[in-house]
């Protein structure tokens, strides 16, 4: 029903609005997590678009990683968090868009001496300050990952500007980053990082580093994390040329 009322089908671009509406739907949660939606006939009947309409619609969100498909069986509201790597998002923005509460939890947020380890790593002169922050990061209650960030204190000179989420920190003040290098690594969880994510020590888990720039070549952020490996896909498209 939400669909319906939402989806104006006399806009240009439907497949836009129907994506946002689909979009809506799932952050309210109307159709949970591994629930179908229902069938691109079904959809393009009810809301009088073309059946092209629809599946592009329905394409954008799966490589977003909002919904998957099942050959043979339909599409469904992704249940385990799907990410696209080819995105520069931030932890809040891939859980917002999947109607979950992000949330963090810190165990540092200070600043300090860069170390000649984030120096090397960060390209940053000895000596120089930087604002540390080490979290869990929730959804609602449950952990999803743990981050260690370090950000130049020439970019965010006062810790406490993040209040959770760090991009929206940087963004307001216009210091987003615009690029990044991302390294993915296989591990087993240690016992003390799987006793804070709430899974068996050895569960597996993915390491991941990230370095991102500003346009203008500046670092802005150097993050090591630990994510649940029972819990996240990392999804990206690839091209031949
Ligand atoms: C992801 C990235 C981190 C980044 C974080 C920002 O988790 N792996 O490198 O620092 O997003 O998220 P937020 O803005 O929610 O703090």
């Amino acid at each position: 029903r939400r669909l319906c009322a939402s989806a104006d089908t006399r806009q240009p671009l439907a497949y836009l609005r129907l994506r946002r509406a689909i979009r809506t739907v799932v952050e309210h949660r109307d159709i949970e997590p591994g629930q179908a939606l229902p069938s691109e006939r079904d959809l393009s009947q009810a809301l009088g678009l073309s059946r092209v309409t629809v599946r592009k619609a329905i394409a954008g969100l799966v490589e977003e990683g909002l919904l998957t498909q099942r050959h043979g069986a339909g599409t469904f509201v992704a249940e385990r968090i799907v990410k696209p790597m080819s995105r520069l998002t931030s932890f809040t923005e891939d859980l917002r868009a999947r109607g979950l509460n992000p949330r963090s939890e810190f165990f540092e947020r200070g600043i300090g001496e860069v170390t000649p380890e984030e120096a090397m790593a960060m390209n940053l002169s000895p000596g120089v300050a930087v604002v540390r922050l080490h979290r869990v990061r929730y959804a609602g209650d449950e952990p999803l990952a743990i981050e260690r960030s370090v950000v130049p204190a020439s970019v965010l000179p006062d810790p406490m500007l993040v209040h959770d989420s760090l991009y929206e920190a940087l963004e307001r003040r216009n210091a987003r980053p615009r690029r990044a290098l991302q390294r993915l690594r296989a591990v087993s969880l240690g016992a003390q990082h799987a006793r804070l994510l709430h899974v068996p020590a050895g569960s597996a888990g993915l390491s991941i580093e990230r370095r991102s720039f500003l346009d203008d070549g500046r670092v802005v952020e150097f993050t090591s994390s630990w994510y649940r490996g029972d819990i996240y896909d990392f999804v990206a498209e690839l091209h031949t040329d």
